[in-house]
């Protein structure tokens, strides 16, 4: 699909300055034995598990305040990690808006918020967010509404192991995890800027180390497909995409963070990682606190004060740990003139 479509560039990855990674220190904010942690596999990955979230959350100090009164966006909030963290955002008071598909669903979860939380400031609106045209209205529909936007959490997503294409003729993991996300943060952006200390959060998955992006291949066509990497592929890319915004996007004091929310227990692994679930079924995190990170950048006056950067347990990690999948400068403008070019290119 990509290579027939017509690419053509609006915006420009642009001023964006990348420093090579350094030892220790790569930019990435990580603190010397989180650096450590990411850099050795087996301690890196035990971070992964619910014993990473029960010893990093000793060292949590600060306080942490309301969401009054702040209007949230948040997509795939009807199952697992999104549906933990709508709670949680309810109950720290924010005003609620759920991007679901499935619209019995997103009823049944607004109702169990509003009981659960008496935060009555819970709605939802309807998207399939694998396809652009329904991003397209959805995004209209939040900026038509005249609410203010203050924060976006880009949370839906899914692991396929079967190669498809959407209706629009986009791969659906690509579709979902990649260019969905670009495509209604691109939509929102201007919205976010109207508001003071606006924030952009994107769930990637900590799959994003074992992959580095095929800028050629996005839509997953000239290898066998792998679910698995396509997946960490995406969020590689949606990663890299956090970076771009950050500096694109500071100048409007919007801060983007991207986010690792660990192995957690969630409809979406059962379904898609069967044997992984079962074999680590112990290990995982519950959903809450997969949902601990989002809630947390969403409110913490420390997370306001850096963009740019990926987040596992309310700390700053690396971005790439395993030789080879680094993405030079020519690689980023590269995936930020596709993205663009497809967008640009949609009826
Ligand atoms: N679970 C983990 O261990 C893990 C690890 C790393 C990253 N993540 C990431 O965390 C996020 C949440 O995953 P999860 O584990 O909580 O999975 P989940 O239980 O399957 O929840 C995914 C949510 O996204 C929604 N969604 C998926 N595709 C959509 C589409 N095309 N349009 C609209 N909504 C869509 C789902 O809607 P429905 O309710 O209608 O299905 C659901 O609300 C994902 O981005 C995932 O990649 C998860």
């Amino acid at each position: 699909m990509e290579n027939h479509r017509k690419t053509g560039s609006v915006h420009d990855a642009g001023n964006t300055k990348y420093a090579a990674p350094r030892k220790k220190d790569s930019g990435s904010g990580a603190g010397w034995l989180d650096y450590l942690a990411d850099h050795a596999i087996v301690p890196g990955m035990l971070l992964f598990s619910r014993f990473g979230y029960d010893l990093s959350r000793r060292f949590w100090t600060e306080p942490i305040g309301t969401l009054y009164g702040r209007n949230v966006v948040l997509t795939g909030g009807t199952s697992g990690i999104g549906k933990a963290a709508a709670l949680m955002l309810a109950e720290k008071k924010a005003f609620l808006t759920i991007v679901a598909r499935n619209e019995k669903k997103a009823q049944q979860v607004q109702q169990e918020i509003m009981e659960k939380t008496g935060n009555p400031h819970v709605d939802y609106l309807l998207a399939d967010l694998s396809l652009m045209q329904d991003i397209k209205q959805v995004a209209k529909q939040l900026r038509d509404s005249k609410k203010s936007i203050d924060i976006l959490i880009n949370n839906a997503g899914a692991l396929f192991n079967e190669r498809k294409e959407t209706s629009e003729g986009f791969e659906q993991t690509f579709a979902t995890d990649l260019l969905g996300v670009f495509y209604l943060t691109e939509l929102l952006k201007k919205t976010l800027a109207r508001s003071p200390g606006a924030r952009i959060i994107n769930v990637a998955s900590g799959g994003m180390y074992t992959q580095k992006i095929a800028v050629h291949d996005l839509e997953n066509k000239q290898e066998l497909y792998n679910g698995s990497k396509a997946y960490a592929r995406a969020k590689r890319g949606v990663v890299m995409l956090t970076r771009i915004w950050a500096d694109q996007l500071h100048k409007d004091g919007i801060r983007v963070h991207a986010m690792h929310p660990g192995w957690v227990d969630t409809p979406g692994i059962k379904r898609a990682l069967p044997e992984f679930h079962a074999l680590v079924n112990k290990l995982l995190r519950t959903p809450d606190q997969g949902a601990d990170t989002i809630v947390w950048l969403a409110l913490s006056k420390k997370a306001g004060q850096s963009t740019g950067r990926f987040w596992l347990d309310r700390r700053p990690h690396e971005t790439v740990v395993f030789p080879g999948t680094a993405a030079s400068d020519k690689e980023r403008q590269a995936l930020w003139h596709k993205l663009q070019g497809l967008i640009s290119s949609l009826p």
